[in-house]
């Protein structure tokens, strides 16, 4: 297969046209794009397509906001984007925008084969309705009293603060996030796709090699609860398409977004005279792959195979799914200035710093990928500069003042040559399979042997000897040599590098290239330089947010009615010890937490923290718990306590620790 070369499409998931990109983006971005520019290194025909999601009643409401039309919007973050992905180095064949004649063409054909083929059903449903917007309102722009823990100001599908998910109907005191009122309940018709008819076919698909296994575990999983059928249609006002033959619906942005893949390339392939049916077309026998977020896995691997199939298209070949980032351990948080938009990244630091701790991280797994900010100074500097960019800056000189930039016309150790050039079939496998931490740590094996040998040679001696110019020579050849490959190697994470390379050495990087001899090279000029701590903590700076003018509301909150000593006297304080801290399957905002209060046997806490801490930075500390609140039975077990926390919610919530010298048990008054 290898040898033959493959047509690829490649795509990232769409993103939204109301926000900025930022370095959680970044990890889908990167990761693809080096998966990309390795699968044109190997001389293989690959597209890389992607475009704004540009519909949905957010965008909607922001244009509203800001006083324009959504196209505006639209058209204004596309700019935005454009450039911040070209400043990382993210190179697509074609970026565009689901709000094009394309999308919709292709998003009206879709519908219409599906509806042929008897695979869309009506069905009146009960939502909830701005009177005073005269609009049903999405979950998210519903806010409430939690109908369990009556927490205030909770969003209509779930609560922060005990992590019970219900319908927006069930919450006290609803009001629309939009105007203010009280919503009302009202009847509409809307279209679905009937999942179920394509069960069996889906059920193949993903058992069949399409995705990582822990992700087909998850689907089989949902396949087990039923298969429901899935809501495609909006009321008016909406910004997006318009349903044929129907009065004011649309098209629900999720339906559109993932055409979007298909009317991109259609795009490209019109300015690019490219064969679109080939990549399409039922029995295409091209390759199709989807790089995509964990939490975006049904909407790839159920209702688009589903879509395609029903309407005559191509299914994926693999989707591709990866983690979320964290930073230093933790979620992205503004107020601790770890939510940072690629543009504040790039104000600070080289993009190629990004891109090579990324793929230092980055395996085929789901996992979570950390930026730990020390950690990653530490291993831009040693690596990148310290090792790969030194072993040009240790060879160069000599060719450049002692034999006016001509290397030697052979290598004095052809061996260490060819064992880094056989080097490449594994690199490439693991290219291929999307182990980029292997990748690197392989290349970096390679930068030790080639530091070791320059080391073993000594040039900078040999230079001081005389009549061993053809010795200085020849070593430095090698050193230079062996630093091509390497950089060939490195050439799909460090592009901008490369091109610096390529003009240095006076060649175009191939995958494995043969040597340069004879040959006539760049002066060296620094091609790297090392990052400093100071510049990482004046991004830190740049991204932090104050809590009090980002969350007025909250942080607003008024202090709720007064209570007699004696009721406060009835709660039951004490300090814990978290002794465990794990998630929980099924759960959105909880984490379950063992603690030890002293007692003969330790207390399970449900707890509504899991956006703001990973568990393991929890185990072995102290807290506070209520330790006499009626045990609660909750879907995932039972609750037997509340720990206490403070801050506004979401990644900005603190458990409260005690001072030095409180023990477990001890009793908070
Ligand atoms: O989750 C998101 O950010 C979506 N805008 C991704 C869409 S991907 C594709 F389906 F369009
Ligand atoms: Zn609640």
């Amino acid at each position: 297969m290898e040898n033959s070369t493959r047509k690829i499409l490649v795509t990232s998931a769409l993103p939204y046209a109301n926000g900025s990109i930022h370095i959680g983006h970044l990890v889908e971005y990167i990761q693809t794009d080096i998966w990309v520019r390795f699968q044109k290194l190997r001389g293989h025909e690959c597209y890389y397509v992607c475009a704004d999601d540009a519909h949905g009643t957010p965008i909607m409401l922001r244009a509203q906001k800001e006083g324009i039309e959504p196209e505006q919007l639209v058209a204004k973050f596309n700019v935005e984007h454009q450039a911040d992905f070209a400043d990382f180095a993210i190179e697509f064949d074609n970026y565009y925008s689901t709000h094009s004649d394309e999308n919709k063409y292709f998003s009206q054909l879709i519908y219409q084969r599906l509806t042929e083929g008897g695979h869309i059903e009506r069905r009146t449903i009960s939502q909830f309705y701005d009177p005073v917007e005269k609009m049903f309102l999405p979950d998210r722009f519903i806010r409430g009293e939690c109908p369990k823990c009556s927490a205030k100001d909770q969003y209509g599908d779930s609560c922060e603060v005990c992590g019970k998910t219900y319908n927006p109907t069930e919450l006290k005191n609803p009001t629309s996030a939009i105007s203010g009122a009280k919503p009302i309940e009202k009847e509409s018709e809307h279209l679905f796709i009937n999942l179920s008819n394509f069960e069996s076919m889906l059920k193949d698909w993903i058992n069949s090699g399409t995705v990582q296994n822990s992700i087909k575990h998850k689907l089989n999983e949902w396949f087990e609860a039923g298969l429901q059928s899935w809501d495609i249609s909006r009321d008016a006002p909406y910004f997006g398409f318009e349903i044929p033959g129907e009065k004011d619906k649309y098209f629900y942005v999720w339906l559109d977004a993932p055409i979007g893949y298909i009317a991109s390339f259609k795009n490209l392939c019109e300015r690019k005279n490219l064969n679109f049916d080939e990549f399409w077309q039922a029995n295409s026998k091209t390759e199709l792959y989807h790089f995509i977020g964990k939490d975006i896995v049904y909407f790839h691997s159920l209702f688009w195979p589903a879509m395609l199939t029903g309407s005559g298209f191509r299914k994926p070949t693999s989707v591709f799914v990866h983690g979320f980032l964290t930073v230093d351990g933790k979620k992205m948080s503004k107020s601790r200035g770890t939510f940072i938009n690629a543009r504040t990244y790039l104000n600070h630091l080289n993009p190629e710093y990004l891109r090579y701790y990324f793929a230092a991280k980055l395996n085929q797994g789901v996992e979570d990928v950390d930026l730990n900010l020390e950690d990653f100074c530490q291993r831009v500097n040693s690596d990148l500069v310290g090792k790969v960019v030194n072993i040009a800056s240790r060879c160069a000189g000599f060719i450049s003042k002692r034999f006016n930039g001509k290397l030697a016309d052979n290598l004095p150790n052809q061996e260490l040559y060819q064992q880094f050039i056989n080097a490449g079939v594994t690199i490439a496998t693991m290219y291929e399979q999307r182990e980029y931490n292997k990748t690197v740590r392989e290349i970096m094996s390679l930068a030790d042997q080639a530091n070791q040998y320059i080391d073993e040679h000594k040039p900078w001696v040999i230079a001081k000897q005389d009549g061993q110019e053809q010795e200085l020579q020849a070593v430095c050849t090698q050193g230079l040599n062996l630093f091509q490959i390497l950089m060939a190697y490195l050439s799909p994470i460090l592009p901008v590098m490369t091109k610096q390379v390529e003009k240095f050495l006076q060649t175009t990087l191939i995958w494995q290239p043969k040597p340069l001899l004879n040959h006539t090279i760049q002066q060296f000029k620094p091609l790297m330089k090392r990052v400093e701590a100071k510049q990482v903590a004046a991004m830190i700076a740049d991204s932090t947010e104050s809590l009090t003018a980002n969350t007025p509301s909250k942080s607003a909150d008024s202090i709720k009615e007064i209570i007699s000593y004696d009721d406060f006297a009835k709660v039951d304080l004490r300090i814990a010890r978290i002794i465990k801290a794990e998630y929980v399957e099924g759960a959105q905002k909880l984490l379950c937490l063992t603690l030890d209060i002293g007692e003969e046997k330790p207390r399970n806490v449900f707890a509504g923290i899991k956006d703001a801490y990973e568990p393991e930075q929890l185990v072995n500390r102290l807290t506070v718990m209520v330790a006499n609140l009626a045990p609660r039975k909750m879907r995932f077990g039972l609750s037997e306590g509340m720990v206490l926390a403070a801050g506004p919610g979401k990644k900005d919530l603190f458990i409260l620790s005690p001072d030095t010298g409180a023990q477990p048990g001890m009793r908070v008054k």
